[in-house]
């Protein structure tokens, strides 16, 4: 797929500022599906979602949807049957969006760049759209393992751009001896936003500890 230098600026606002972005998010919520689906072509929670089921097959599985924003990914996982879904987003306007899906059993305002202190532990995890340019970073991933039962699963995207640019395949080169509490599995290519040429990589890690 063809590589593209310019980057929307809604997404650049978001991505690319390396300060606190929850109230660039909060302002987002309200337009941001139309935006991002519509204007953007986004599928990377298309694209992780085809992952996740293919990864994770009991459709009764505890899933926590990580940055779950407007709720695109749980109402995707509630379609393919999944039953037991919750989420966690730093904004509180995405959460109210996500809320109106009724896709999620429950949903509770988390900084990513903590571990998620899950009881009862989860089955399975999904990330989709979070991980790009700056915060959060690798070695917040994690935080996301943190919440699985052993053996768990977390499917997490990264914008192919930022993954080029921040250098993500180096910066991911160790994890497995520098996290031994979780395993990367395996990193597939994606489409992303297909408006603008841009892929994505899925990570698949696995809780091991
Ligand atoms: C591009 S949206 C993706 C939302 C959704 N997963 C999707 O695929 O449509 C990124 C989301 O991550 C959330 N987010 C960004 N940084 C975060 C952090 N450190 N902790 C928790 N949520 C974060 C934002 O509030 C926003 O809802």
């Amino acid at each position: 797929m063809a590589d593209s230098d310019k980057i929307d600026s809604r997404l650049s606002n978001v991505y690319q500022n390396p300060g606190d972005k929850r109230d660039l998010f909060d302002q987002w919520a309200s337009t941001y599906d139309h935006d991002l689906v519509e204007d953007l072509g986004y599928v990377a929670d298309v694209e992780a979602c085809r992952v996740f089921t293919s990864l994770v097959e009991d459709r009764q599985a505890r899933i926590l949807d990580a940055g779950c924003g407007t709720g695109l990914v749980g109402r995707r996982l509630s379609q393919a049957g999944y039953t037991d879904i919750h989420g966690s987003d730093y904004s509180a306007k995405m959460l109210d969006q996500a809320r109106a899906t009724g896709a999620y059993q429950s949903l509770e305002q988390h900084d990513l760049t903590l571990p998620v202190e899950a009881e009862p532990l989860y089955d399975a995890a999904i990330t989709v759209g979070v991980f790009a340019f700056s915060v959060p970073s690798v070695e917040h991933l994690v935080n996301i393992t943190h919440g699985l039962k052993l053996g768990g699963t977390a499917v997490v995207t990264v914008n192919g751009k930022a993954w080029r640019e921040v250098d993500w395949e180096s910066r991911l080169q160790g994890f497995n001896q520098l996290y031994p509490t979780a395993r990367l599995v395996e990193v597939q290519t994606i489409d992303y936003l297909t408006a603008d040429g841009i892929d994505g990589r899925v990570l698949t890690l696995e809780r091991i500890q």
